[in-house]
């Protein structure tokens, strides 16, 4: 694992290496004991877009593990005068540890990857946003004791969060559902890709029916950054594809409720349903910390160890 780019970067030795390192690292925070293997490394933070619990997660986990971020808006790097991203990359890779980066384009990842000579992390693009599938999966493993054997319900959009959850449940062996509007079916090439790792994937356009049995509802905006301009549109073609108290009273009785946030009530989730006794997003969020500080540290430590 040089990269964490994608969820298909990623094993099932490399997911559960990773949630049991994250495990191992909140379980000692939570008793104060301090892991500072990152002492003198350092991870610059390309935002080109707004972040809450991933820009704080990361910056928090750095310096926690020892290191140090530098936060680095786009419009005041060269890049913003036209400076190429191959050119950043290697001129980063001469000051830095580590690159996480938030981005429009999943190219821009995969260039900067292909041009640096420090592991690249993907804080979110277009396509995937996989420290946050992370973060889910040991929130589900704190749940139920185990990833496999379950029925995922994704309701919603099947945008860059699904295309990631569908590579996870793929890799560890969870069922899913998709359901979603027609029109805003997961990419093809996601659902290809998961179905080539041993996915069982189902796409519908009924929420209440995939929710039958449901083990876990997910769900994200109906407007993902980058789709502002067709917001009108999107809520209306989303009405009815919300997780509410409807859907979970026909899931199991110990259905958890996800959403990866920020979260409208009212739109894709209901008050009750986020607010409520199965919502667990909270605990999602605060996952972010310990599975990025494990991320980090595999990544960056075994990036040492290969150059000496
Ligand atoms: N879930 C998530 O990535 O949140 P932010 O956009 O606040 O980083
Ligand atoms: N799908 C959302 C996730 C936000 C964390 C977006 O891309 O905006």
């Amino acid at each position: 694992m040089k990269n964490l780019l994608s969820m298909t970067d990623l094993s099932l030795e490399d997911i559960y290496g990773i949630l049991d390192l994250a495990e191992e690292i909140k379980e000692k925070r939570s008793q104060g004991k301090v892991i500072d293997h990152l002492r003198n490394k350092s991870l610059g933070m390309i935002f080109e877009k707004s972040s809450t619990r991933t820009r704080v997660s990361f910056e928090v986990g750095m310096k926690d593990l020892g290191g140090h971020v530098i936060y680095l808006n786009p419009n005041d790097l060269q890049l913003g005068r036209g400076e190429t991203i191959e050119d950043t990359a290697k001129v980063l890779s001469r000051y830095l540890s580590g690159i996480a980066a938030r981005v429009y384009s999943h190219d821009t990842l995969i260039k900067l990857a292909d041009n640096a000579t420090v592991p690249v992390i993907n804080a979110l693009s277009n396509k995937e946003h996989p420290c946050q599938v992370l973060a889910d999966l040991m929130t589900i493993k704190e749940y139920k004791n185990r990833l496999c054997s379950m029925k995922f319900v994704w309701v919603g959009d099947g945008n860059n969060v699904c295309n990631s959850v569908m590579i996870a449940c793929a890799i560890v062996g969870m069922e899913m559902v998709v359901a979603c509007p027609k029109g805003y079916e997961p990419a093809e090439e996601y659902v290809a890709k998961a179905k080539a790792l041993g996915g069982v994937i189902k796409i519908t356009n009924d929420p209440l029916q995939a929710s039958e049995n449901a083990d876990i509802l997910y769900t994200d905006v109906w407007v993902s950054m980058g789709n502002e301009s067709e917001a009108e549109q999107r809520r209306k073609d989303f009405s009815g594809f919300q997780i509410n108290e409807e859907l979970i009273a026909v899931s199991k009785p110990d259905v958890i409720v996800m959403h990866c946030l920020p979260a409208h009530r009212g739109f894709e989730i209901s008050a009750g349903a986020i607010d409520g006794p199965h919502s667990v997003v909270f605990d999602q969020a605060e996952n972010r910390l310990h599975v990025q500080k494990a991320v980090l540290l595999k990544l960056m430590i075994l990036d040492d160890s290969s150059e000496s």
